[in-house]
């Protein structure tokens, strides 16, 4: 399986720049996923490593090949498409045996690939059925057999589970990861579900308005993320932002949000790449913010606020809470009985807060690594 590498990649659409100047590496065998909002461009990146696209500027390597002008029959990949199209007058067993009969393969070895695919992706009871006689999901499948009969040397995967309900979407979730491992695939996959993002890549690769911020491993991308769009796109529900200020007395680091004073520890204030910026936006995940009769014993930094509104998931329930005239959101656990309009203390530890420069948005504490989990931060 190749290593592929995009080089200054850039696609201009008439005037609109789809992408703009990335610069990333795929190993042998890994399996990266490109996420974000609708219309960043991660269609594009893909169609553009499929070939379907050419690249406006830079290059796209396989190994040392450079492959920018090889067209996409010659770059032995296979593509899910968001809006797959199987053919409505073939049975599920033709339309997974279309491209090895128009490359004329050997009918023996196709026929045994197909009857695996369809074990692997439980198609085999449904072979003998024509699309219309089948589910979405079922569909779907049968799209992503399409890909898998091939044995590319690459595999794109375009949002292929959006057509599935959530139950069958976590299954095959599990299925493609698992099966991703096994053939060792070099493998790119497009969705704009975080969940999915986190759950499924060895890497995940971060887009915004055809800019490529931060590709990286799942711990890495929720625990140093680059800026506050990574910061609040990765991670559910969303990591809180309340605008703040940085004060420096000596050594010591204070910030001034929520209507109090927290000096950041020495460690942090090290790592602090603050300049002369004072005006930052802090970001405290929900999951580190504790109603008091429930926090772990480190968390010795108190608010105050009024429940605005309680949702419960289950194992445990979120609330969100007004201080000082900002929304923040909390975990508690499920058996709280809290209601709107109750005054509730929160607590956190210091050492679980983000800071970011409110101008650019910057993380002004990545590069910082906590104590014993060094391992789990190195790429
Ligand atoms: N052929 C084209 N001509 C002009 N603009 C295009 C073309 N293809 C894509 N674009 C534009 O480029 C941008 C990126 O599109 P792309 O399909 O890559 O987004 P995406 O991240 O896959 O979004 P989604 O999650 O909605 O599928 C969009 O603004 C889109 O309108
Ligand atoms: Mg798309």
């Amino acid at each position: 399986m190749p290593t592929v590498t995009f080089e200054n990649v850039s696609k201009i659409f008439a005037d609109y720049a789809a992408i703009r100047n990335i610069n990333f590496k795929i190993a042998d065998g890994e399996f990266v996923v490109f996420v974000g909002p609708s219309g960043c461009g991660k269609t594009t990146t893909l169609r553009m490593l499929a070939g379907l696209e050419t690249p406006s500027y830079g290059s796209i390597f396989f190994d040392e090949v450079d492959v920018t002008l090889v067209p996409p029959g010659r770059r032995d990949i296979a593509m899910v498409f968001q809006s797959y199209a199987l053919y409505p007058h073939l049975s599920t067993y033709q339309n997974l045996a279309f491209g090895p009969r128009a490359r004329h393969e050997d009918k023996q070895l196709t026929d045994q690939r197909i009857r695996e695919v369809a074990r692997m992706l439980g198609l085999d009871s449904l072979l003998g059925r024509r699309p219309s006689e089948l589910s979405g999901g079922q569909r779907q499948r049968i799209a992503l057999g399409r890909a898998m009969v091939r044995q590319p040397k690459v595999f794109l995967l375009d949002e292929p589970l959006s057509n599935l309900d959530a139950a069958l979407r976590a299954q095959m979730r599990i299925e493609i990861t698992d099966l991703q491992r096994r053939l060792g695939v070099t493998t790119a996959y497009v969705t704009h579900d975080q969940v999915e993002a986190l759950t499924m890549g060895h890497r995940i690769a971060v887009f915004n308005k055809g800019e490529l911020l931060q590709i990286d491993t799942p711990q890495r991308l929720y625990q140093q993320p680059v800026n506050e769009f990574v910061a609040t796109f990765i991670g559910s529900p969303k990591m809180n932002l309340v605008p703040g200020t940085l004060e420096r007395f000596d050594q010591s680091v204070f910030l001034k949000c929520l209507g109090r004073n927290t000096q950041l520890s020495d460690r942090q204030a090290k790592g602090l790449r603050s300049g002369d910026i004072s005006s930052v936006n802090i970001g405290l995940r929900p999951q580190d913010v504790h109603w008091t009769q429930d926090a772990p014993g480190r968390c010795t930094q108190k608010i105050r606020g009024i429940v605005h509104a309680v949702e419960p998931t289950g194992a445990e329930t979120f609330v969100i809470v007004d201080v000082d005239g900002q929304s923040v959101e909390a975990q508690f656990p499920s058996f709280s009985q809290i209601r709107p309009g109750d005054q509730v203390e929160l607590v956190f530890d210091s050492e679980d807060l983000y800071v970011f420069d409110a101008a650019s948005g910057v993380n002004l504490l990545s590069g910082y690594v906590r104590d014993g989990e060094a391992l789990l931060l190195s790429a």
